[in-house]
This record gives structure tokens, sequence and C-alpha cells, in this order.
């Protein structure tokens, strides 16, 4: 049987995974956004291509004015969240928190009364952020939320160190954990070309460029953009997750995931969703991976758990007056 994903908000983000998934051929797309016909304009659009690529996607797009078309979510293996505000130059993800929770509080109950049992990617920001909201609202099983963050960092990071290297991309192993915000931590230590340390590549000066240029990596584009944040590397990002679970790939990828009080003796954080190393497939977050943290690594990654918290603590405020 053919796969469903649906995909909230089909603004740029997306519209990039709706079109992303359909080249991969990973199953039916659902589109839902509030803007009249957006979803239904884009899914036809892109169904009208497909005949090039040779892929028999049913791809559908439905207005969420009428609340009723949630219901359209039923049987969705997966459901990828990207509805909500973007960035604009001047603007952190956290400054989205406030209108974001609001979009994402209505979303989570409309997922958990029509598709409780799918594995739910959330990619509005702050993508940790809005994790833990959307699990504190629908139930859901925790393991089977995730949150964009270190798959599109981490792409990112390996981007830069290939360029720097001039290699490919492919041999680039790194990867990036803690909040998708300015103090995410791009994890040096593990970082290799093939295995060769990038530290024995690169002076420790040009390596702390490269992870500062991470770090601010979704600003520098909504820089140049000036209208709204990235959109292709996070349709990229978010279609490698869903193809893991899709696939059942147990592809080893750093997204948000939840904490639980086993999981917090190593990394505290407990009860938060916060990026660490974590293995996809059919069932979501089917294993964290523990790294060990030397005393600098462990500064800032209790500097990046300082944030999320904060933005929890946001959350609950929300959530217990509405
Ligand atoms: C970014 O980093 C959209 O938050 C996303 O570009």
């Amino acid at each position: 049987m053919r796969s469903k994903i649906s995909v909230i908000g089909s603004g740029n983000v997306g519209a990039s995974v709706a079109q992303f998934l359909s080249v991969r051929d990973l199953g039916d797309i659902a589109l839902f956004d509030i803007i009249e016909g957006a979803s239904e304009g884009k899914a036809l659009d892109m169904m009208e291509g497909t005949p090039h690529w040779g892929v028999d996607n049913n791809i559908k797009g439905y207005t969420t004015i009428d609340r009723n078309v949630y219901s359209n979510l039923a049987g969705s293996d997966v459901i990828v969240v990207t509805a909500g505000l973007a960035r604009k130059p001047g603007m952190t993800r956290d400054d989205l928190l406030s209108k974001n929770v609001q979009i994402i509080k209505d979303i989570a109950e409309n997922v958990k009364k029509y598709a409780p049992d799918a594995v739910v990617v959330i990619v509005s920001n702050p993508a940790d952020t809005m994790a833990y909201a959307f699990q504190k609202v629908s139930g859901m099983n925790p393991e089977k939320i995730m949150g964009l963050g270190g798959s599109l960092d981490s792409a990112r990071f390996r981007t830069f160190l290939a360029m720097e290297l001039g290699v490919s991309v492919e041999d680039v192993n790194a990867f990036v954990i803690g909040g998708h915000g300015d103090d995410m931590v791009p994890f040096i230590r593990f970082s290799s070309v093939s295995g060769i340390p990038i530290t024995s590549l690169l002076s420790k000066e040009k390596i702390d460029e490269i992870v500062q240029r991470t770090r601010f990596g979704g600003g520098e584009i909504v820089n140049l953009l000036k209208t709204g944040s990235a959109y292709y590397a996070p349709g990229i990002s978010i279609t490698a997750m869903v193809e893991s679970i899709i696939k059942d790939r147990k592809r080893v990828i750093p997204c948000a995931a939840y904490i639980n009080k086993e999981t917090a003796k190593h990394y505290s954080a407990e009860g938060l969703f916060i990026g660490v190393p974590i293995k996809i497939g059919e069932n979501g977050v089917e294993h964290i991976y523990k790294v060990e943290f030397n005393a600098d690594e462990k500064a800032l990654w209790d500097k990046t758990v300082k944030s999320v918290k904060e933005n929890a603590g946001k959350v609950d405020q929300f959530l217990g007056s509405n």
C-alpha cells in the first residue's frame, strides 16, 4: 500500500517539502493551508509535473478555513507541520514563539483527533519548542514526535566544511546538536572528512569561523532574502527525515527529540525536546545516542538547554492561560 504524508502549511517550506517528497516518490501527499486555494493550487501544479518524473503520487490540497477538512489527515503515516510565521531580518526564531504556539495548539488538536498514530515532524519555529507544545497539547506518544533542527543545521555545517576544504559534501561527516537557535552546538570533535578529523585539516580560527557561520546559517539566508527565511535546505532536510520514517531506513540524524527521565540522566533537559543524534525509523525516534561531552562541550550544552528550557516555560505559561 502507498504511504500517505500530510504537510500542514503550504508556504515556501511546506511546498518545497511536498515537491521533494513527490520527486523521491515517497507516497501520496495531502497539503493543508489556511490561505484559500493555496494548497489546492500548489498541489495541482505539482501533480501536473509528475508525468516527467514518472511518479504516480496523488497530491491534494485543502483550505483549513473549513476546519472539517482536517479529517483528511486520517490515514497519514507522517505529518509535517510547517504552518506559522517565518523570520524577517532582525528577528530571532524565539520572536516567533507567541504567534506560532497558538497555531500549533490548533493543529495539535486536529492531529490528535484524526491521525493520533502518525509520526509527526515539527518544523514551525522555534522547532524544538513547538515540538514541546505539540506534544503537551496532543498528549501523543513523544517518541513519535520530532523537531527539525540538527538535520538542517548539520547539513549547513557539512556544506561549509566541504566548501572550505574543496571536497565532496558526501565525505564530510559532522553534526550539530542542541536547540535550533543561535546557541546550537556544532560538534567539532567528531567532525571528519572520511574519518580524518577536521582539527587536523583546518586551523582553529577557520573552524571557529565555520561554527559561527553554521550557528547563524538561517539568519544569513533571512538577511539575503529579506522577505522570509530559508526553504530549499529545510525542505531537503525534512525530506531526509520523512524518507527515513517511510522507508524505515534507521538513519542517524540529529533532531529535536523528547528527553525522558532515563535519557535525562545523560543529557539533563528532562521533559524537553532538544537536538540530539537519533535513529529515525517507522516508529519515529527509535533510539537516542548519548554523546560524551568534554568540559567545554558540556558548558555549550548547558547553555543551549537553558534557552530551550526558558522557551518551554513560555509555552507552559501560554497553555496554562488558554
Ligand atoms: C532555518 O534555519 C527555517 O529555521 C529554519 O533556516
